[in-house]
Parts: structure tokens; sequence; C-alpha cells
């Protein structure tokens, strides 16, 4: 069996759907408290920043803040830098190469905000007391994963991936990057760190247009292990997308008005007390 490696990205694929994607972030976004007052700017960090278009809006809410992007993808850190520079509102945004397992703020930090990366990072709550350590006294740490885990088109995935004909090839690919909490776990772990927490899920019943799109969905994130995997294979791969496809449309029959696709995403918002 392959020792599975890290995915490659597809920055324009992922943005492909970028309005389904970007509405949690908006939601997220608008949960997060005023940020500490300290006399100059805040300082904002965004962990497993991807292409930069969601780091970029954070300057809507906080025009002067100092953004930087954290992603250790080059080719999602080539696409966020059209992003860098100053913002118009006197801030500025600038993205590193970071691993979000082991980044270890190195100033104090007013927001710590990761959308839809954590659930690549194993073990992630670890860093938790590290994260809220380094946030300035009213400070918040935001984020959001997705929590679809159990849903068919990763269901299927993880079935396909486990047949004799793709164990050996893909096997340990399809489940190797799950790795959230249910949103009680969230707020437990939060709260335990002396925050005030606020925890929930949404599910997001989304439609979704044009030919197979919960497989075009998929090969901006969940497929990315897999695609990976057989990236020097074309033959494999078209096979296996092949399959997985026919799978998929089975799951999610096109409707009349297009294809559903309900999306369970889960968020937990953390704001460290005051001094
Ligand atoms: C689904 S994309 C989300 C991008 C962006 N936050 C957004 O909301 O559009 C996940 C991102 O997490 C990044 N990522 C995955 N594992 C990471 C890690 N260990 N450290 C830093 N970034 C990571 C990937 O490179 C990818 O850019």
């Amino acid at each position: 069996m392959q020792k599975p490696q890290n995915p490659t990205w597809d920055p324009q694929q992922y943005l492909r759907h970028s309005g389904h994607r970007t509405r949690p972030f908006h939601d997220l976004l608008a949960r997060i408290p005023g940020l500490p007052a300290r006399g100059r700017p805040a300082r904002i960090a965004d962990l497993g920043c991807g292409p930069g278009n969601v780091t970029a809006l954070l300057t809507e809410r906080w025009p002067d803040a100092r953004i930087t992007g954290y992603d250790n993808s080059p080719d999602m850190l080539s696409e966020a830098a059209r992003h860098a520079g100053p913002t118009p509102g006197g801030g500025s945004i600038d993205f590193r190469h970071a691993d979000a397992a082991d980044w270890v703020p190195e100033e104090p930090y007013d927001l710590i905000v990761s959308n839809a990366a954590l659930q690549w990072v194993p073990g992630h709550a670890k860093s938790f007391p590290a994260w809220i350590e380094a946030l300035a006294p009213g400070g918040t740490l935001a984020l959001q994963v997705p929590g679809n885990f159990t849903s068919p088109s990763h269901a299927i995935l993880d079935d396909l991936c486990d047949t004799p004909e793709w164990r050996e090839r893909v096997g340990r690919h399809g489940r190797r990057y799950v790795h959230v909490y249910e949103p009680w776990e969230y707020l437990t772990q939060l709260t335990g760190l002396g925050c005030e927490t606020d925890a929930w899920e949404t599910t997001y019943i989304q439609l979704l247009q044009g030919e197979d799109p919960v497989l075009d969905w998929v090969k901006g994130t969940a497929l990315r292990p897999i695609l990976t995997a057989l990236a020097d294979d074309e033959q494999a791969r078209t096979a296996f997308l092949g399959q997985y496809r026919d799978l998929l449309r089975k799951a999610y029959p096109p409707g009349p008005y297009g294809t559903v696709f309900p999306f369970r995403r889960i968020f937990a918002i953390a704001r460290k007390k005051d001094a």
C-alpha cells in the first residue's frame, strides 16, 4: 500500500463553486464579536487560507487590519498572492507558507480564523491552548469545518476506495484527512480554555447546476488525495472517476431545478476573556 502524501491542490477547480463555499464564511464572520481596541489596527491570521479570496473578505469588516494568510500548498499560495498588498482601508494582506499542524503564533493576534481547512489537520484541537494563549485579551478564534463525512458523497467514496480493485492504490487516501469534532466537542474544549464559546451547525441545501456537479465539487476538495495518489496514472484516474461518477449520479439525481447537494458545516467561535 502506498504511503499517503500531502494532496496537491487545484485553486481553479476549488474556486469553481466559490459562491456556495463562501457562504459559510460570511455566516462565520457575522457571528465574530468586535475585536479588542488596542490603539492600533487589528492583527489577523487566516489558517489554511487557500486561494485567498476569503482572506480578502476580512478587510470588509476590518478595513485597516494587518492580515496574514497561512497555507501549506504552494499552488494555493501562488493563487492567493494576487490578493496580497496594501488594502484600500489602510491595512495589508500577506501570505506565508506554514503547516497549521505545528503553527505557533509568533505575536499576539486579535483574531485567528480558519475556514474549511482544519479538517485536513489531524488532532487540531491540540493546538487550541497555544492559539488561545496567543490571542490578545478579548481576541477571538473562529473556525468552520465541513461536517458531511457520513453523507453519500463521502460514504460512496470511502466504499469505492475500499474495494479490492482500489484498496491497494488509494485505500488509505479516502479517510486520512477526516478529522473534525462535533460542535459540542468544540464548545467543551474551548470553554474549558476559559473562552466564551458559541458552537453550532448548519446544513446548507445547495442547488448545484451542470452535469455531474457533485463530482465537480469534490474534485476541488475530498478527491484531492485520490487525484494526487493517481496523478501519474491517467488510465487509473479516468477509471476511478468514471466509477465514482456513476455512483454519484444515482445518489444525487438531477431534478427539475438542478442537483440538490445538502452540506453540513460545523462552526465554533471562542472569545478570550478580557484582561
Ligand atoms: C478547502 S481549502 C479552504 C481554503 C479557504 N480557507 C477557503 O475557505 O476557501 C483547504 C485549504 O487548507 C490548506 N491546508 C490543508 N492542510 C493544511 C495544513 N496542514 N497547514 C496549512 N494549510 C493546510 C489547503 O492547502 C487548502 O488551501
